[in-house]
């Protein structure tokens, strides 16, 4: 494993000391089931084999230096177990800064400092989680390195406070779940409500997953990610007035088209529809999966997109045209946005031998209307974060 053994050069390099102890954690892609997560709703993601690793070595004395080779311009960065406070200029760093935090703030006692390297091939930006990876990854790494015996499950929602409260993001469950407890070739049906969970394996034989990055910049914590959680809260706020509902995803299609109209702003409507049918949708999806009809689970990745399109609006342009241009290709079976949207990545099911047609037509014409081109990533599908050796 080259990856590992240039990674403990670049630790000695950086901090003067030999380590043994490397990490990885991965990114992650949903298939299906997207913004139903805060919504106490289904999600089907997976962990992909691409993600963050981490050389580490515990210290002496109560510093923590972390160094990521992905931003060598801001060099190695330090700070104290006695101050953990968020800093603007610490960037990255305030990820694992802020798993640090919160696992202090559970009572989890880190007695030392330690040095830590990370490297992600995660692309940054791209919605493919590579925040909520670092974060468990750090996670594993204090889990490790302190004896602290904590199960995965705490683990990740430890992170996921993490990123609320220390970063600012109120993000759902699903990214940190996907990260912590992904399983080789399998994506998992999570219910967001009760965590209750199960794996069902992608047997996909002559088909693939392609993520293609429609390469925008994009900025989650400053994006309108906040606005549709509260849009989505006030829907459920007038809803509750007619029906004793803890979460919008608890109603079927049916039932909520029965009591919509309690729902006084158009606008908040159409977020809490597509929340309670993406959920429906998402629970039909795994079934198609699972009875081995892939047909109809491309078609209900379409109709995911055009919910979020539509009812939802978080696609823009750039996703749009990545998944309108899919629609049109041979051999494809179903494309759509995948994560928070606003930029970052489309995931589509094919057929396996036209991937090259896909790629080859998708790069002409994303280029030819949008300016700058668009990358591709085949889909392994890999196991949640772990200690490597
Ligand atoms: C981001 C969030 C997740 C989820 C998705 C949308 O990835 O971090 O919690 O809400 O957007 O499905």
């Amino acid at each position: 494993m080259t990856i590992i053994n240039n990674l403990k050069d670049n630790f000695f390099t950086t901090f003067k000391t030999n380590s043994e102890n490397v990490f990885f954690s991965p990114g992650r892609v949903n298939l299906i089931g997207e913004h139903t997560d805060y919504n106490g709703g289904n999600v089907f993601p997976c962990a992909l084999s691409f993600g963050t690793y981490a050389v580490v070595s515990k210290r002496e004395d109560r510093e923590i230096s972390v160094h990521s080779l992905n931003f060598e311009q801001l060099g190695t960065i330090d700070f104290n177990l006695d101050n953990l406070s968020y800093e603007k200029k610490h960037d990255w760093a305030n990820y694992p800064k802020g798993v640090i935090k919160t696992f202090e703030d559970h009572g989890f006692n880190i007695p030392t400092g330690f040095n830590i390297l990370f490297y992600g091939n995660i692309p940054n930006g791209a919605g493919l989680s590579s925040s909520a990876s670092i974060e468990v990854l750090t996670a594993v790494i204090l889990n490790d390195l302190f004896n602290l015996n904590i199960d995965m499950i705490s683990m990740v929602k430890m992170c996921q406070e993490a990123e609320n409260k220390f970063i600012g993001v109120n993000c759902g469950i699903m990214d940190q779940f996907s990260i912590g407890m992904g399983k080789e070739n399998c994506a998992m049906l999570l219910d967001c409500n009760t965590l209750e969970y199960r794996y069902s394996e992608l047997n996909m034989t002559g088909h693939k997953l392609i993520v293609a990055n429609t390469n925008k910049k994009r900025g989650l914590a400053d994006s309108k990610y906040n606005e549709r959680r509260n849009e989505c809260e006030t829907a459920l706020a007038e809803l509750q007035k007619v029906k004793n509902i803890a979460c919008l995803c608890e109603l079927t299609e049916e039932e909520f088209e029965n009591i919509k109209d309690s729902v006084s702003n158009p606008i908040m409507a159409k977020r809490a529809k597509h929340a309670i049918y993406e959920n429906q949708r998402t629970l039909k999806a795994v079934k198609a999966l699972e009875d081995n009809n892939l047909e109809l689970f491309g078609q209900l990745m379409n109709k995911s997109h055009i919910s979020l399109r539509d009812d939802y609006e978080v696609t823009g342009i750039e996703l749009d045209t990545l998944v309108s241009l899919a629609w049109n290709i041979e051999g494809v079976l179903g494309s759509r946005m995948t994560g928070a949207g606003f930029g970052g990545c489309t995931v589509t099911l094919i057929k396996e031998e036209f991937v090259d047609l896909f790629i080859e037509e998708l790069t002409k014409k994303y280029t030819e209307k949008i300016g700058y081109e668009p990358s591709f990533y085949v889909v392994n599908i890999s196991d949640g974060a772990r200690k490597l050796i």
